[in-house]
């Protein structure tokens, strides 16, 4: 069961604040017309609501001969419908520019968390309380800008109560106090319901979360032909049609059991309301109070009973948001990586670990024991070893995206963690295990974004597609690099075209962006390992004659043949290393290894 996490006014009333600062801040005019607009929408109804009361008065006076009466009936009519005709052409004015305020600070926000979320400390993608408050936070910011505007409606509905009130106060003040005691009761109602939706949305994380992947998998026509062939997609859809159930049926419940109660409290409302009228109309008969005050009272109970209820319910729609934004202000505070730090001016001559260990946050298991490599510029290094033996990890620790747990790695004699990341990655060229294919992009595309940080030629854009072995797959294509690579980018009427490519064509592509960087460090993890054996090996040998430092992962003796230096490593340790050639004679692990791709004489 989640924690319970009640709001308190207090911090109820902070987090108001914080909305109405941040707003403020990200749109200062489209705040200040909000609460203008607020203003105006709760005083335009009561000032009508007043000239429709003494039309009605003097109407009446008028119809029993009264002089003068009727001028002005027929004066305050026509200030009615002034009243009427302003209210009419404000709200429209008011509903596209919150629209528009609604965008502006909807969009602010967003960018700001998508900002942060890209400069948080590599591992911390890696931490599910990270995730998890992300997704609250998120979910936050989808309706910062409707909290804004609803914290404008509960400031309009309030003034708009209190301004009834007080106007009917003006008659009699026993019927202000007597409508107050009426709304108190939904009001209550109200936000007992909303804290047991939100507890009930707290505690269903991880049901919500199973659900929107098992949603995200079935629309995904590449998993769809696994997914059909093992029979699991109807399974699944049982499975997401049951989380969701799960979740929804809880909701209804909390709604039902809450029905009851929120009808006693409309039926208060509804009493009052008569008695209130009851008590006016004999008012009017013992002509105590002109025949127009019906029509006053009669709107301003109404309207007093509706705004209060408005009220509540907008205070309590938005009660969740509020306590989200709790978790939005902790992780917009989340420590970012600072981007101080050495600057690397060069590529370095020099990378060297030191007796490197590694264990991954929040787990036991040693992954690195005890590395140490030097290797120089120009260095053709391959590490080889099983699934699991932490090649990959030693690749992420060289790159600086998790820190050793003991030991150092050097750049230049300059700890890696000294060194300014952005002037680090800008000499590497990494591809790793699960590439990313940029399905929004075109296969030009998907290549220059390698290096965004210069001009794209065709002249850069061929090389590296050459250097990949691409070229026939994007001459066969209509539309050759300008095809898209996912084929629901397809579109008809504005002649875009895409294609699907094969896993080998894919994993060709990420190689072409590496080569179209064209860094002096080359790191690539197991980046052939969809590509048949001979390309690989005609790819390889053109890497291998260049003057880059080469750090590859690879299963194929032919390739790590080609290496200066292979490492071999076993359970995190590294067992052996040389030259392939020589490991072969030492008849060790790594003989055993790649016995099966050993041409026996
Ligand atoms: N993000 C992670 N969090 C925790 N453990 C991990 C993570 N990534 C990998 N591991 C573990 O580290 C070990 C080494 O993994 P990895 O470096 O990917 O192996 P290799 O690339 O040699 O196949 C494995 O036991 C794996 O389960
Ligand atoms: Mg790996």
């Amino acid at each position: 069961m989640a924690k319970k996490r009640k709001i308190t006014i207090k911090q109820y009333l902070s987090a108001v604040l914080r909305v109405m600062r941040h707003s403020f801040g990200l749109a200062p005019s489209s705040a200040i017309f909000k609460a203008m607009d607020s203003i105006i929408q709760a005083i335009l109804p009561i000032a009508t609501t007043y000239f429709a009361a003494l039309t009605t008065t003097f109407l009446v006076e008028a119809y029993s001969g009264a002089e003068g009466a009727s001028e002005k009936a027929i004066l305050y009519v026509m200030l009615t419908s002034v009243f009427g005709v302003f209210s009419l052409v404000w709200s429209g004015a008011t509903s596209v520019i919150s629209q528009k305020t609604r965008y502006t600070i909807n969009s602010a926000i967003e960018d700001e968390m998508i900002l942060q979320l890209s400069r948080l400390p590599f591992e911390m993608y890696d931490d599910k309380e990270t995730i998890d408050l992300y997704d609250k936070a998120k979910r936050f910011s989808h309706f910062f800008g409707y909290v804004f505007n609803t914290i404008g409606d509960i400031f309009s509905s309030f003034i708009g109560a209190i301004g009834s009130i007080v106007a009917l106060s003006l008659i009699t003040p026993y019927l202000s106090f007597i409508i107050l005691l009426a709304v108190l009761p939904g009001l209550i109602i109200q936000m007992r319901l909303t804290h047991k939706q939100i507890q009930h949305w707290e505690g269903s994380l991880v049901t919500r979360r199973r659900r929107f992947h098992i949603g995200k998998l079935l629309m995904e026509s590449r998993k769809m032909s696994e997914m059909r062939v093992y029979g699991v997609a109807k399974y699944l859809v049982g499975l997401f049609k049951e989380l969701r159930d799960i979740e929804k049926k809880e909701d209804i419940r909390i709604e039902i059991k809450s029905t009851w109660q929120r009808s006693l409290a409309d039926i208060i409302g509804a009493l009052v309301e008569l008695g209130a009228l009851i008590w006016i109309a004999l008012q009017i008969i013992d002509r105590a109070q002109p025949v127009g005050q019906f029509v006053y009272v009669q709107q301003l109970v109404s309207r007093a009973l509706a705004q209060m209820g408005n009220l509540a319910d907008r205070m309590a729609s938005i009660d969740e948001d509020l306590a989200n934004l709790v978790d939005y202000h902790k992780f917009m505070e989340l420590p970012t990586v600072d981007d101080s730090g050495h600057e690397l001016q060069k590529a370095p001559e020099e990378i060297s670990l030191k007796s490197v260990y590694f264990t991954y946050p929040k787990t036991k298991k040693q992954v690195l024991k005890d590395i140490s490599i030097d290797i120089k510029r120009g260095d053709h290094v391959a590490i080889v070893g099983e699934n699991g033996a932490g090649k990959s990890t030693l690749i992420k620790l060289i790159m600086g995206l998790y820190k050793p747990t003991d030991g150092d790695i050097y750049v230049d004699r300059q700890k890696l963690s000294d060194v300014n990341q952005e002037s680090w990655h800008k000499r590497i060229a990494l591809l790793g295990q699960e590439f990313i294919i940029y399905e929004a992009c075109n296969l030009r595309e998907n290549i220059t974004l390698g290096d965004v940080s210069k001009e794209p030629t065709d002249h850069l854009v061929d090389r590296a597609v050459e250097a990949a072995e691409l070229g026939e797959v994007i001459d066969d294509l209509e539309r050759g690099d300008k095809t898209y690579v996912q084929r629901w980018m397809a579109d008809e009427t504005s002649d875009t075209k895409a294609t699907e490519l094969s896993g080998g064509q894919y994993q060709r592509l990420a190689l072409a962006r590496n080569f179209y960087r064209d860094a002096p460090i080359v790191i690539l993890d197991e980046p052939t390992s969809a590509i048949d054996a001979l390309a690989e090996s005609r790819i390889f040998d053109r890497l291998f004659v260049s003057k880059k430092t080469i750090i590859a992962i690879s299963h194929r003796l032919s390739t790590i043949e080609k290496a200066d230096v292979v490492y071999m490593m076993k359970n995190g340790a590294i067992v052996e290393s040389g030259k392939a050639s020589r490991l072969i004679e030492q008849r060790g692990e790594f003989y055993k290894m790649f016995s099966s791709q050993i041409k026996k004489p």
